[in-house]
């Protein structure tokens, strides 16, 4: 029955009769979601009775608790198993989030051709219709025997399906489009989408099942987009990329079982995805020669250098407030080297509007990249080209001056491979600092020395 529905405040717990903007018990704005009565919380006592009988409820000293390490399974794609730290965890929920159109189903469907060797999957897609979901594994040559497709968005319909087939990896496809029947709010709306995840944890949990959760990561505000599920679950992803370009970029925001600082990159193509495992190449692919503005540096992802190659264009303004815009660059960052190199480095580059990129859509939040943004914005303003053959790895301090970076060696190693032979470094370095044979290190203390090398 419709009107046995009620709602609560996700952030205290107050009950309501019907749903409100703020809570009325503690002020906070939209935490309020609706929840059917029949599966209302118990209350503490009776919740603290089953936990008796399930001998949970009972804290238990720490080395009591038996730890068996969690049980990982390779997804057949190194690069997604990469992000995950080392394959999906059993009994893990992921939730993988992007925009429309990203590739989510297309990188879904096919890990689905290896889990199939050892493992029972079930494709459950909201979004597609079983005919169509066939045509496209067979375009991207997913076969597989212990593969499961289901149609469905009701949320009951799909956990007695769960029930029924038993499978070991559970794929859902999306999340906004499951519902749960018995809520009268809307496929997609906050409550929906954590109630539906709320049952899919319980499944995750309850039978070891790992599931894979799809979510479209809304345009403006993302709502009801995974950004509200990210507590709840145990990893997520988020599938990025530039429209026009063919790469894509896997990221973690969030993993209960692994580092969260690793890329996986993979391309679309004909064929669907296919991995990258050398970024650095693909980001450097049709780099400009002999061009003013651009500059070659090094940053960590995760434990991988990857090259990146950061584009400055400086032009006189005919504003009076120039302006400024940052693409995969910090905003505030890029004013501040602006200015250091006005005031430190004598390049009066406040007269100018900057325009700033960073190539192949990474987003470089390092302070490494620092040296190479300032080496290529100076190379805009005086209009002369960085030598090709140049990369550049430094923190920039407010006075000007190099900091040393961590992981300085492997940083020099991928610079090395990829035939650069020389490199701008702070003075400062490691006392064990391993330097690859043919690359010349050019140590300087402050940017004004980098620009005069320049
Ligand atoms: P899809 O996986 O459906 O995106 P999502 O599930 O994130 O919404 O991918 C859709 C896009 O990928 C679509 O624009 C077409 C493109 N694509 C290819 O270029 N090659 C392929 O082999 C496939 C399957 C898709
Ligand atoms: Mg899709």
């Amino acid at each position: 029955m419709k009107s046995k529905t009620m709602f609560y405040c996700t952030e205290c717990g107050n009950e309501l009769p019907k749903w409100a903007g703020q809570c009325p018990a503690c002020k906070a704005w939209n935490t309020i979601v609706e929840q059917p009565a029949e599966s209302k919380r118990k209350s503490p006592s009776a919740a603290a009775a089953v936990g008796e009988r399930r001998g949970i409820a009972r804290p238990r000293r720490m080395d009591e608790v038996e730890t068996t390490r969690e049980l990982r399974f390779a997804t057949g794609m190194s690069e997604l198993d990469r992000v995950l730290g080392g394959g999906a965890v059993q009994g893990s929920l992921v939730l993988v989030g992007g925009a429309p159109g990203i590739g989510k189903s297309t990188l879904m469907l096919q890990i689905c051709h290896n889990l199939c060797r050892f493992a029972q999957v079930l494709y459950v897609s909201g979004e597609e219709s079983e005919r169509q979901i066939k045509l496209r594994a067979e375009r991207l040559g997913v076969k597989g025997e212990a593969l499961y497709l289901l149609a469905e968005t009701n949320l009951e319909d799909v956990v007695e399906a769960v029930d029924q087939l038993k499978p070991d990896v559970l794929i859902v496809d999306s999340i906004q489009t499951l519902y749960n029947a018995e809520l009268s709010a809307a496929p997609g709306s906050v409550g929906q989408v954590k109630d539906c995840t709320l049952a899919l944890m319980n499944l995750a949990k309850g039978h070891g099942i790992t599931v894979f959760v799809i979510g479209h990561v809304n345009k403006e505000g993302s709502i009801a987009g995974p950004k509200v599920l990210e507590h709840m679950v145990d990893c997520v992803l988020y599938f990025e990329g530039e429209g026009q370009n063919s790469y894509r970029i896997l990221r973690a925001a969030k993993n209960r079982f692994g580092a969260t600082n690793e890329i996986g990159v993979f391309e679309m193509g004909d064929g669907g995805l296919t991995e990258v495992p050398n970024p650095s190449e693909m980001l450097l692919s049709g780099r400009p020669q002999d061009t003013p503005g651009t500059c070659v540096t090094c940053v960590m992802e995760g434990v991988r250098p990857v090259l990146a190659e950061v584009q400055a264009l400086l032009a006189p303004t005919s504003f009076n407030v120039p302006r400024r815009t940052c693409n995969g660059f910090d905003f505030n960052r890029a004013n501040l080297l602006l200015a250091v190199l006005e005031k430190r480095g004598g390049l009066m580059v406040s007269s100018c509007d900057a325009y700033i990129n960073v190539i192949g859509g990474l987003t470089l939040d390092e302070p490494a990249a620092d040296l190479a943004m300032v080496v290529a914005l100076a190379s805009s303003f005086r209009d002369r080209p960085v030598p090709g053959d140049l990369a550049a790895v430094g923190e920039v301090g407010l006075t000007g001056e190099l900091r040393s970076v961590n992981a300085l060696g492997q940083r020099l190693s991928e610079v090395h491979r990829l035939g650069f032979t020389k490199c701008l470094v702070p003075e400062r370095t490691g006392a064990k600092l391993e330097v690859p044979k043919g690359l010349q290190l050019i140590r300087v203390r402050n940017i004004r020395e980098a620009l005069a090398f320049l």
